[in-house]
């Protein structure tokens, strides 16, 4: 038997369902906050993520699906979204649009050669966001309030938001250089990773998985302590604005990110209900202000979050939260002769058209076993389709639930089944119960 690849997942029944719903909750919650949905190629050219994500981040240096096309090309699969993001923000010349700022969302397969365990996969999917040409601490907290709400609407509870600034360049490299004169001397307790990282990215030791409880790591200083006025005065807005908004958080000094892209503000949000497991981080972001112009575009400020959706998933199922998915059917067209067959064909793709979930039978089952079906899909009502009726331009109509049968006019069926169908649909109905945010 042909087995799925190793850190991938299928996707199917009341899984997918549930999935629908979340991305269909995204969508809406996107749509009110005026983000543009994009979608950007699986493959880019290797050298993207070398300069965009940063070479001596993990995901660049042991993650990535690299492979040479038949062309000859190095290609990788995308390990992130936010470097495709900015190269087709630079590639189409979004920057010329009056139209500012650019407000981008996504929800697509990344790829990571990681240890797959729970929470963890090689093929993860990620839906993001991205606000591309402003720097205004304002827009940082929009971000992260966007994606708190996104986690409040689906009714998770128990989040955690951990932010910190990395400060500007000047900042950024004060804080570097004391991290090298810090661990300099302790550097045989670090893992042998952190030797690689000292000199290259130091940053990345603060937040190493293997070193992280070690003793050096409490005392190491902090990025907070080395930001400059105006990136400290910056971080201080970008509090006031969550507050505002009332959006809780902890400044956290040991949120510095995995990726080597970050400036100005960091954050992390963290799922705390019990049980969860150790990959506890469901989603993560921050200020990219240099990455736009890296990338041969031009200098353009830049801040974006991006959430697992498989570790969204989990939080969900963990906090008990109930999705409630539609797994039942409308209307089941129940026939025996050809000619009925061929009306059941005809209505079924008529009432569809206007909106209604119809099945109906496709392995020519006897009348029994197709109630017997139409009974396993929860069908509401059911009509067994007979000529004589149908001569007369009726049908006999019964309701699943209350067992009431009535003759209905062909021409009035949709009316009927308007009329006795308009309950709201389970979409509504859980948007509803978590939606108020
Ligand atoms: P990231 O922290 O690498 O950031 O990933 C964001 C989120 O994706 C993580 O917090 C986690 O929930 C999920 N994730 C990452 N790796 C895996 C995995 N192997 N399996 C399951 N879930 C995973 C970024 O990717 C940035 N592009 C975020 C960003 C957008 N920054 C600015 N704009």
């Amino acid at each position: 038997m042909i087995t799925k690849p190793k850190g991938t997942k299928d996707i199917y029944g009341v899984e997918a369902k549930k999935w629908q719903y979340v991305s269909k909750v995204i969508d809406e919650v996107m749509e009110k906050y005026n983000y543009d949905f994009i979608r950007t190629p699986v493959f880019e050219s290797s050298e993207l993520f070398h300069r965009g994500v940063g070479q001596t981040t993990d995901i660049v240096t042991k993650e990535t699906y690299d492979f040479i096309d038949r062309g000859g090309r190095n290609m990788t699969l995308r390990p992130e979204g936010t470097a495709g993001v900015v190269r087709c923000y630079i590639e189409n010349k979004m920057y010329g649009n009056d139209n500012k700022p650019t407000k981008l969302y996504y929800n697509m397969p990344m790829y990571r050669y990681e240890r797959p365990q729970a929470g963890r996969l090689r093929e993860l999917t990620q839906f993001g966001m991205e606000i591309l040409g402003t720097d205004d601490p304002m827009s940082d907290a929009e971000i992260i309030s966007l994606a708190v709400n996104i986690y409040k609407v689906l009714g998770l509870k128990q989040i955690k938001v951990n932010i910190n600034s990395l400060g500007d360049e000047t900042s950024r490299n004060n804080y570097r250089n004391a991290l090298i004169e810090y661990f300099k001397p302790h550097i045989n307790e670090l893992c042998e990773d952190c030797h690689e990282r000292l000199e290259k990215n130091p940053l990345r030791i603060i937040d190493c998985k293997v070193d992280k409880d070690k003793d050096i790591m409490k005392m190491a200083p902090k990025t907070i302590d080395y930001l400059n006025d105006e990136s400290r005065k910056r971080f201080e807005k970008v509090k006031e604005y969550l507050e505002v908004m009332g959006i809780d958080y902890v400044v956290d000094p040991t949120v510095v990110r995995g990726l080597d892209y970050y400036n100005h503000t960091v954050f992390e949000i963290e799922a705390k209900v019990q049980g969860f497991g150790s990959q506890n981080v469901i989603g993560g972001g921050g200020r990219y202000n240099y990455m736009v112009e890296q990338l041969g575009g031009p200098k353009t400020a830049a801040i974006g979050f991006a959430s697992g959706f498989d570790r969204l998933m989990l939080a969900l199922e963990k906090e008990n939260i109930d999705i409630l998915v539609n797994d039942s059917v409308d209307l089941f067209l129940l026939y025996v002769s050809e000619d009925e067959k061929k009306y059941a064909a005809y209505l079924s793709n008529d009432l569809r058209m206007h909106g209604f979930i119809v099945e109906t039978d496709y392995l020519n089952r006897s009348l029994k076993a197709q109630f017997k079906q139409a009974d396993r899909l929860n069908s509401k009502f059911t009509i067994v389709l007979n000529d004589n009726d149908l001569k007369n331009n009726e049908v006999k109509i019964k309701n699943n639930n209350t067992k009431e049968e009535e003759m209905v006019s062909l021409d009035a069926l949709i009316y009927f089944l308007d009329e006795n169908l308009n309950e709201e649909s389970n979409y509504d109905a859980n948007y509803k119960k978590d939606g108020d945010i």
